[in-house]
């Protein structure tokens, strides 16, 4: 009689809460931090205070002067593929930039969606190696990797924020990953996007990863296929 007394409201107000869309989003959250700090803990790796000292670390450990297929998603103004073109002056090598040049084809966390638009402007870097490849990924990337083989070391580098771009990237990369390729969370610590990202689509894919790197707090972590 009396737990029927508490587990009556207490339903009612469960099932009330269920459907709030927010609510649901800040449960499910929960549960990603959860995974998030205990992948961390399992994952220890050499820190780097931002992202410009972790670029150079992993640069220079993992020998990434040589020629380096470089793959961003989310280019922006260009800040980070300029840095890795300015830094890997390997004639051989390629930088290629994804980006609809738009911003965020959603909203992100408190951001809106069209955040970090550049309207349609393309970053001016002159360097031949230097490529960017204008358009929602969701419709460039298939056609991009139709008949493409990597022959290079990729570095992979995912800048992109949301949950949904991110996905869609690495379920259509992973698979062409080899040994010694790396990859790059700008976003890693936003667990309910990058970090969700990444554990869905290795659930789709499993594949062994080393923790290579990473900056103040986990926001950006570098691994290695092994
Ligand atoms: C945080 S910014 C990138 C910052 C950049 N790497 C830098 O160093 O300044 C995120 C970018 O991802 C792009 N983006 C996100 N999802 C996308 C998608 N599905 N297709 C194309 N561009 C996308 C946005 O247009 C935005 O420019």
């Amino acid at each position: 009689m009396q737990k029927r007394l508490w587990t009556k409201p207490a339903g009612f107000v469960f099932r009330r809460l269920c459907r709030s869309p927010n609510f649901r989003k800040r449960a499910i959250g929960v549960l990603y931090e959860f995974e998030f700090r205990t992948w961390c803990a399992a994952h220890p790796c050499e820190e780097s205070p931002g992202r410009l000292d972790l670029f150079r670390s992993i640069a220079d450990r993992e020998g990434l002067h040589g020629p380096i297929d470089f793959i961003e998603f989310g280019v922006f103004r260009g800040e980070s593929i300029r840095w890795w073109a300015e830094n890997n002056r390997h004639p051989e090598s390629t930088f290629v930039g994804f980006d609809c040049f738009e911003g965020l084809p959603e909203d992100w966390e408190s951001l809106p969606k069209g955040t970090f638009s550049v309207a349609g402007a393309v970053p001016d870097i002159p360097d031949p190696r230097c490529r960017f490849v204008k358009g929602l990924f969701q419709h460039t990337l298939v056609d991009w990797l139709e008949g493409r083989r990597f022959t290079r070391q990729v570095v992979l580098h995912l800048d992109a924020d949301l949950y949904s771009s991110t996905l869609f990237v690495l379920v259509n990369l992973l698979p062409r990953l080899r040994k010694g390729d790396l990859l790059i969370f700008d976003e890693f610590v936003g667990y309910f996007h990058e970090f969700r990202a990444f554990l869905d689509a290795t659930t789709a894919f499993p594949m062994e990863f080393e923790a290579v790197g990473h900056d103040a707090d986990w926001i950006r972590v570098a691994l290695k296929v092994v």
